[in-house]
């Protein structure tokens, strides 16, 4: 059996061989040179040798956003941007959709299978009970305006987190970075929530360790003067679902900048703040936000025509479209749009938004500009309008893309330490300002 090469996930993949080398001709001198292909991929280092003169830098690769560039060799994630397809580990999502949890797909992630009965059950109890953070975080959270953005907080404790736990900056020890692995991933949704109920002026509710990971958020976030939270199991479900679809997504950019700042030795707390950081823009996690206030500002469907106007004249994006990887429907969009009826039944509620995304999306997808550039919903199109139904503000949406993203993360992180090639992440530029300029001096400028 012919086997997809590894550590290449996009359509260009196929049975045709895949190794062999390349011919280049360098036309300014007529010399030529046998370039090496392997797996789909030639090495960005083995231009440096073709040069003008003895004198010369070498040639270099330019590509501004990496659209072309391979980072790293990675066995997590792959994805089939033509075709849709996303796996983890080999396995499709859909799979793990259906027959998995949040925290089994976190350990898929990170240890590289699927756990026993026995490794999932320790696996839950450790992360269950490292959900408590130290009390100074809480008092550090206290420090932030009442009206500041969660995801602000977000980055913020995370990145202190490095200071209650120093140790973990031996990122050699194996048993450190497991155990910062397991804090990450159980003190997210504590420190999410706490952000939550923070901007709504409401005390902090302590992690309950009986109930499940997603239940347990649910209950920190929503719980008032009853003794017990019991979350509505369908809520649960729904929101593992979400979880399961958000943990991984190759090199994305949240996961470049994790891999990026972790290439410099820093510990994983401040390499994961980073991923934070990243995944707070609009173009990336933040699209989710975008997308609700863009259902929002259309108003109705009457205005989808108008609106799509607008974005076919490059004054606005549709958000929620569109995808560096995908050149068809994300799978995960797909995913989320089959539940979001579920949720709002669970919920007792009605979207007002639901309408204008689904006819916006048939639109679009009828419409030459979004087909023609291979524009499809991705997985920030449907997800607001489940997370609106869970009651959770537009502001903290971003901030339920990065506690189930944190377990990507790490596994992506940890796979970095264990890769011989790596190397600090320090990428080259074309330098385009003046040279040898001479300083003036002020009275003289
Ligand atoms: N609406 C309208 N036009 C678009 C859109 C969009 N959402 N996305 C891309 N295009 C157009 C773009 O203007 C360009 O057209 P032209 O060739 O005429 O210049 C063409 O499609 C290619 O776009 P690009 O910007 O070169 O594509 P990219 O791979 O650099 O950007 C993207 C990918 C996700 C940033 C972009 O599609 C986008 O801005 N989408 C909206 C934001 C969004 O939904 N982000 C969430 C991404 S999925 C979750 C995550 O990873 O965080």
């Amino acid at each position: 059996m012919t086997q997809e090469p590894q550590g290449r996930s996009d359509s260009a993949a196929s049975t045709v061989q895949k190794d062999g080398t390349l011919s280049v001709t360098d036309n300014r001198t007529g010399r030529n040179y046998d370039i090496e292909i392997k797996d789909g991929t030639v090495r960005a280092m083995d231009f440096r040798q073709i040069k003008v003169d003895e004198d010369d830098f070498g040639l270099m690769t330019y590509d501004p956003g990496y659209t072309n560039t391979a980072s790293c060799r990675s066995a997590i994630t792959y994805i089939d941007g033509e075709r849709g397809i996303l796996q983890h580990r080999g396995i499709p999502i859909e799979e793990l959709c259906e027959h998995s949890t949040y925290l089994e797909v976190a350990y898929l992630l990170i240890h590289g299978h699927l756990p026993t009965e026995e490794e999932l059950s320790r696996w839950v109890y450790d992360i269950t009970h490292h959900t408590y953070v130290h009390e100074n975080i809480k008092s550090f959270m206290g420090g932030f305006r009442h009206d500041a953005h969660p995801m602000g907080i977000l980055l913020a404790s995370v990145g202190a987190l490095s200071t209650f736990y120093p140790e973990a900056s031996d990122i050699d020890d194996e048993e450190q970075r497991n155990m910062a692995a397991i804090r990450l991933i159980a003190k997210m949704p504590t420190i999410a929530a706490f952000a939550y109920r923070h901007s709504l002026g409401l005390p902090y509710v302590y992690p309950d360790n009986d109930l499940s990971y997603t239940g347990n958020f649910l209950s920190m976030l929503f719980k008032m003067a009853e003794p017990k939270y019991e979350p509505d199991p369908r809520l649960e479900k729904a929101l593992d679902i979400l979880f399961i679809l958000h943990a991984d997504h190759e090199q994305n950019a949240s996961t470049s900048a994790v891999r990026t700042v972790g290439s410099t030795r820093a510990d994983p707390y401040t390499a994961v703040a980073a991923g934070v950081a990243a995944l707070y823009g609009p173009l990336h996690g933040g699209a989710n936000v975008a997308v609700l206030k863009m259902l929002q500002r259309i108003g109705s469907v009457e205005n989808i025509p108008d609106f799509l106007e607008t974005v076919k004249q490059g004054k606005e994006r549709l958000m929620g479209f569109g995808h560096r990887v995908y050149k068809n429907y994300d799978p995960r969009a797909r995913i989320i749009k089959s539940h979001v009826d579920e949720v709002l039944e669970a919920t007792g509620k009605e979207s007002p938004w639901l309408d204008i995304a689904i006819e916006l999306e048939k639109r679009a997808l009828d419409d030459e500009y979004f087909t023609s550039r291979k524009l499809y919903p991705n997985v920030d199109f449907y997800s607001g309008l489940i997370y609106e139904a869970l009651g959770i503000p537009t502001e903290a949406f971003t901030v339920m893309f990065a506690i189930p993203r944190t377990s990507g993360w790490i596994a992506q992180w940890m796979e970095m330490l264990r890769d011989p090639e790596l190397r600090i992440a320090r990428p080259r530029q074309i330098y385009t300002g003046p040279r040898d300029q001479r300083y003036v001096p002020m009275s003289e400028r």
